[in-house]
């Protein structure tokens, strides 16, 4: 694993030596914000010996490399998803490479379902903790001593500061913001009403099929996290509506201009 990890970390330094402050990784839906920044260079997933793919519509998958106002950022523009068939080592790589290419803080943005009864569809909700007990952990098997300790801190994964920056950049930017706990499960099916009944008595707030296991390795490795879901629709059972993609996807469409301010501004801040 180490060795992949270190053959796409040269593999991308063949095509540029771009140093990011800021890694960002867009949900689905929210891919577009990559193609409104000033962008240096781009790297195709595909043309990354190595990279872990990925497949479902409506996710490009590219590594954008630029500037949010003054701040050097690489955005992974598609993300690589657990439900896919890849190990989890794989789902967590691209992570770990953003931050190998010197990224010491990380925005972790997704499309999430809401499983709190005050949150409605087209909220933002900044993550304050996470659950991840329903996937298996990126962190099994050797230890990557030279990127963190065996048994890594995670009392907490989303940084106090950067909360603080995302609470007052919301703020500045007229947007309203809930806050939550996120529940990651493996999908790709969406969860049962008996699921989501389950995920409110954990103590989650939103419930998705990414974030937490990029959270938990990018902690691992030291980075400096914050996390934003866009609340897509409502959990299963809490409406009569059946789930599907198209609303997650129309949802997310709806309040794209508000999403590329508030992390313009996030990002800037940070
Ligand atoms: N559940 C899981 N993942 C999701 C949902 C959902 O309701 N909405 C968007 N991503």
């Amino acid at each position: 694993m180490k060795n992949k990890l270190m053959t796409c970390l040269a593999s991308i330094r063949e095509k540029t030596d771009f140093q990011p402050e800021v890694a960002l990784i867009l949900g689905s839906g929210l891919g577009d914000y990559a193609d409104g920044i000033r962008i240096e260079t781009t790297v195709e997933y595909s043309d990354i010996e190595g990279f872990p793919v990925s497949t479902v519509k409506g996710h490009k998958g590219r590594f954008v490399f630029g500037y949010v106002g003054e701040v050097p950022v690489v955005i992974m523009q598609g993300r690589v998803h657990y439900y896919e068939g890849y190990p989890m080592s794989d789902v967590v790589l691209p992570t770990r490479l953003m931050g190998l290419l010197g990224a010491k803080k990380l925005i972790l943005t997704n499309a999430a379902g809401g499983i709190n009864e005050n949150f409605h569809p087209g909220d933002f909700m900044m993550l304050t903790d996470h659950i991840a007990t329903g996937v298996p952990s990126p962190l099994i098997g050797p230890n990557m001593e030279d990127l963190g300790p065996r048994f890594p801190d995670m009392s907490e994964v989303y940084s106090k500061r950067i909360q603080n920056v995302i609470r007052s950049s919301a703020e500045a930017c007229g947007v309203d913001l809930k806050e939550g706990v996120y529940v990651q499960l493996t999908g790709p099916a969406y969860e049962t009403p008996a699921e989501v009944r389950m995920c409110r008595i954990w103590g989650g707030d939103a419930v998705g099929m990414s974030t937490a296991c990029e959270a938990m390795a990018a902690r691992h490795m030291g980075m400096e996290i914050g996390g934003i879901s866009c609340i897509t629709n409502l959990a299963a059972g809490m409406s009569n509506q059946k789930l599907d993609h198209k609303e997650v996807q129309e949802t997310a469409d709806r309040v794209s201009k508000d999403f590329k301010k508030l992390v313009t501004k996030i990002i800037e801040t940070v």
